[in-house]
């Protein structure tokens, strides 16, 4: 399944278009979006909303499919590939922190951490709870490790997912509105945290944000505009 013997945390995309239905009409909601972020780098997509941030986070994510164009991840061209295959590609370093979080709803917050680890194998048990608990101790959650997701606040349950997505070091870190749900004491912590992996680990950070100071603190801005997306020099 490996296209290429050489890994690498790099992402691009060519003339990426997504077209759905709204009611009989064909939409276009992303418009041939050319993109080439290097290994480590850090990204920002700021726009109004529904031009269409998820809609390309998920598409060079490799959770959703193209209606167009192609997405290179982790060295692997996502446009020919079934689901089967793209998720494979995703459990080589890749993780995603949804907009409206995505927990398992029957598993507590220690477990929703652990669950990554587990499916990667290469921990012992204890050690993938350890591991957990100081993920969720990081993000100021160490005191609701036994709750369940409608046991947690909004921002509680975004914490949840951060720590979840920071399990196992990824090579590529999608998160959608990352802090768009915490106070500003909170959503500083969790930059730092975001940055700190960035820094430590080179993973590369591609977040869809509103929050202007995470933004800034990217190398590189994007705006996205009714689908079309631009560099904005900074
Ligand atoms: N499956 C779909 N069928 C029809 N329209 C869709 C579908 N998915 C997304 N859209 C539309 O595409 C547009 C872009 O949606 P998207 O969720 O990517 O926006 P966004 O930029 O993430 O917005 P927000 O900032 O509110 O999260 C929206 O107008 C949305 O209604
Ligand atoms: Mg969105």
């Amino acid at each position: 399944m490996i296209d290429k013997t050489v890994q690498d945390s790099s992402l691009s995309s060519s003339q990426l278009t997504k077209t759905v239905l709204s009611g009989d009409q064909p939409l276009t909601i992303l418009k041939a979006v050319d993109l080439d972020i290097k290994a480590g780098e850090s990204v920002a997509i700021v726009g109004a909303s529904g031009s269409g941030k998820s809609t390309l986070l998920g598409l060079l994510a490799g959770l959703d499919v193209a209606s167009d164009g192609q997405v290179t991840l982790l060295g692997h061209d996502l446009s020919a590939k079934d689901e089967d295959a793209r998720a494979a590609v995703r459990a080589q370093g890749v993780a995603f922190v949804f907009q409206n979080f995505h927990l398992l709803p029957g598993l507590t917050a220690l477990e929703n951490v652990m669950l990554p680890l587990e499916i990667r194998g290469q921990m012992a048990n204890r050690d993938i709870k350890a591991e957990a608990n100081r993920l969720l101790t990081g993000v100021g959650l160490g005191q609701r490790i036994t709750h369940y997701p409608n046991q947690l606040s909004g921002g509680e349950q975004q914490r949840v997912a951060l720590a979840r997505a920071f399990a196992g070091q990824p090579k590529v870190l999608f998160a959608d509105e990352p802090t768009g749900n915490l106070d500003s004491t909170t959503g500083a912590h969790i930059e730092t945290l975001l940055f700190e992996l960035n820094e430590k680990s080179n993973t590369t950070l591609v977040l869809v944000t509103h929050d202007e100071t995470l933004a800034a603190r990217c190398q590189r801005q994007f705006r996205m505009a009714d689908g079309v997306l631009a560099e904005v020099s900074i």
